[in-house]
């Protein structure tokens, strides 16, 4: 009956179900010949149950708009308020980004965060002692029991989305313009700056004409776009394994301009991420078009936590985490 598409289906059900000829009426009529002490029980079910058939077939008439001559909707009421979803600020972040990247020509990669030693460490020039390997820093999985040890060392999660080079340098040549969105793992204990879990955007752009120049005017240029405003950055000298020259990027601090605040440590600044023109050793270990000559690169490793805070004026991480819908509710869109 709920479900009777027209009023002329309808009519037909309730003749059906409640006509003169239907098992329910048949069964009223019938209830003088039941023994004088069931009568009263029977009664009731029956009834009930014709109550119940009465008031869906009224129902349904009513949304129908059987009878009124319209139909049967209130337009005076008011109308009822849906919620909607958002994307979580992490993903809505890491697409912001995802979508200033691709205006400047860097597609995107995404890839296993389970990766050997050599993915993350040896590929990337990292010597056999870097303190990064240490069991403290890094979450090694364990060794299937009895298998030997992998020609490409152990199995870990990665601590980088750097660890992504090597895979997309295995199955491309120069020129490449990519940036690799995702999941990184350190064994940090959570606080207000730190996770054991976090994201990453790198980027890794090769080609003949690359200077580091233009690690500054992409840099530049996305954190203009991101934070809608231009946003004074500064390089300054750094060291990793895989790039050389290395920096390490700070913007201004969004809270105070520069001034000097307690969310800068009063410096005015903010370290945001880690740069720097891809090592020759990479270039020369990935061979073919890489290694020919006059073919650069630079590459950086953006954290997306740290920038969806600083765009939210979130000041602990954990938040992002929690999914306590009043701070979700408050930094959507
Ligand atoms: N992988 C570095 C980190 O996680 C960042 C980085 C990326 C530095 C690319 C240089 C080039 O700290």
């Amino acid at each position: 009956i709920a479900w009777a598409p027209d009023p002329e289906a309808l009519e037909r059900l309730r003749i059906v179900h409640l006509g003169r000829k239907s098992p329910l009426f048949e069964r009223l009529r019938g209830l003088g010949d039941l023994p004088p002490g069931d009568r009263k029980a029977a009664g009731a079910l029956l009834n009930g149950a014709r109550v119940r058939l009465e008031t869906a077939v009224a129902v349904r008439a009513a949304a129908l708009g059987a009878g009124t001559g319209g139909p049967a909707v209130d337009v005076t009421l008011p109308g009822r308020a849906s919620s909607r979803g958002a994307a979580h600020p992490i993903p809505a972040t890491i697409d912001a980004m995802l979508e200033i990247f691709r205006g400047m020509g860097f597609g995107a990669v995404r890839g296993p965060e389970v990766v050997t030693e050599t993915d993350n460490f040896d590929f990337l020039n990292t010597a056999p002692d870097h303190p990064a390997r240490d069991m403290q820093d890094t979450f090694y999985l364990a060794p299937v029991p009895g298998g030997p040890p992998g020609p490409d060392g152990r199995v870990m999660l990665r601590g980088h989305t750097s660890a992504m080079w090597r895979r997309e340098m295995a199955r491309r040549e120069p020129p490449v313009h990519l940036v690799f969105p995702g999941r990184v793992y350190r064994r940090d204990a959570a606080d207000a700056t730190h996770s054991p879990v976090f994201h990453q955007v790198e980027g890794l752009w090769v080609d003949d004409r690359c200077r580091f120049s233009d690690l500054r005017g992409v840099l530049e240029g996305f954190f203009g776009q991101f934070f809608g405003r231009p946003v004074p950055v500064r390089f300054e000298p750094r060291f990793f394994p895989f790039t050389e020259p290395s920096t390490e990027v700070s913007i201004e601090c969004t809270s105070c301009r520069g001034r000097g605040c307690p969310a800068c440590a009063r410096s005015g600044w903010l370290e945001v991420l880690g740069a720097g023109m891809v090592h020759p050793n990479i270039l020369a270990a990935a061979g073919r078009g890489w290694a020919a000559p006059g073919v650069r690169g630079f590459a950086f490793g953006i954290g997306v936590e740290r920038l969806a805070m600083l765009k939210h004026g979130i000041t602990d991480m954990r938040w992002l985490y929690d999914n306590d819908l009043r701070v979700l509710a408050q930094v959507r869109g």
